[in-house]
């Protein structure tokens, strides 16, 4: 059996580069945590280099792993529906996770998510930071508990702070909001477009706090 100590043998070093290309290349090859054993691969950050913002999610999912690429399963489709509502360009915007490596569980055939834990979050957050480093966002808008605790520590709520620009140590500049498969989540629909509504107008405060200097 793998020692605590193996496992967390080689924690994540991204190479000091302004190179988002490199630092991807070596996230490729993570092992600081034990998410690696179980997904296909590392799913990076994506968008421009210099994008005024960077959207934070908590984890790839099933698609995401598959795809190598974040928010393209139905997450991603709400929250593109939700980008385009808001009046904000995808294309225009740096898109990553706040873990990199798919969690889950087998149940049956189907691959089951699993909430990353701190640790994992932890292991995880040097490449967060290169991220961070290199784009230099206006804003970063955190979208769930995940992305945000990762970014704020563990005592943040989305639900008392969501909406409002605040500062961590991370980044000077960061929105929280909900994680947009709450949206799928939601019971019936008329939550459903009530929550809907309030990720849309989070978005647009986001759009503007990102194009003030
Ligand atoms: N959920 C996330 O948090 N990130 C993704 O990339 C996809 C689903």
């Amino acid at each position: 059996m793998r020692t605590d100590k193996e496992e967390y043998a080689r924690p994540a070093q991204p190479p000091d580069t302004s190179s988002l290309a490199a630092v991807r290349e070596a996230a490729a090859d993570c092992t600081a945590c034990h998410l690696y054993k179980r997904a296909t691969q590392t799913v990076f950050g994506e968008g421009p280099k210099h994008a005024r913002m960077m959207l934070v999610g908590e984890q790839p999912g099933d698609y995401e792993d598959v795809a190598g690429k974040p928010f393209v399963g139905p997450a991603g489709k709400i929250m593109d529906r939700a980008l385009e509502d808001a009046g904000i360009d995808r294309s225009q915007v740096y898109v990553t996770n706040a873990v990199k490596h798919f969690k889950w569980e087998p149940r049956g055939k189907r691959r089951i998510h699993q909430k990353p834990n701190s640790r994992e979050i932890a292991a995880c957050r040097p490449w967060l930071e290169a991220e961070l480093r290199i784009v230099r966002p206006n804003l970063v808008v955190a979208m769930g508990a995940t992305a945000a605790q990762a970014i704020f520590g563990p005592g943040f709520r989305v639900t008392r702070e969501r909406g409002k620009v605040l500062s961590s140590k991370l980044a000077p500049r960061v929105l929280a909001t909900v994680h947009p498969s709450s949206l799928l989540r939601q019971p019936d629909e008329e939550s459903r477009e009530r929550e809907y509504k309030n990720f849309i107008a989070d978005l647009r405060a986001a759009s503007r706090a990102a194009g003030e200097e």
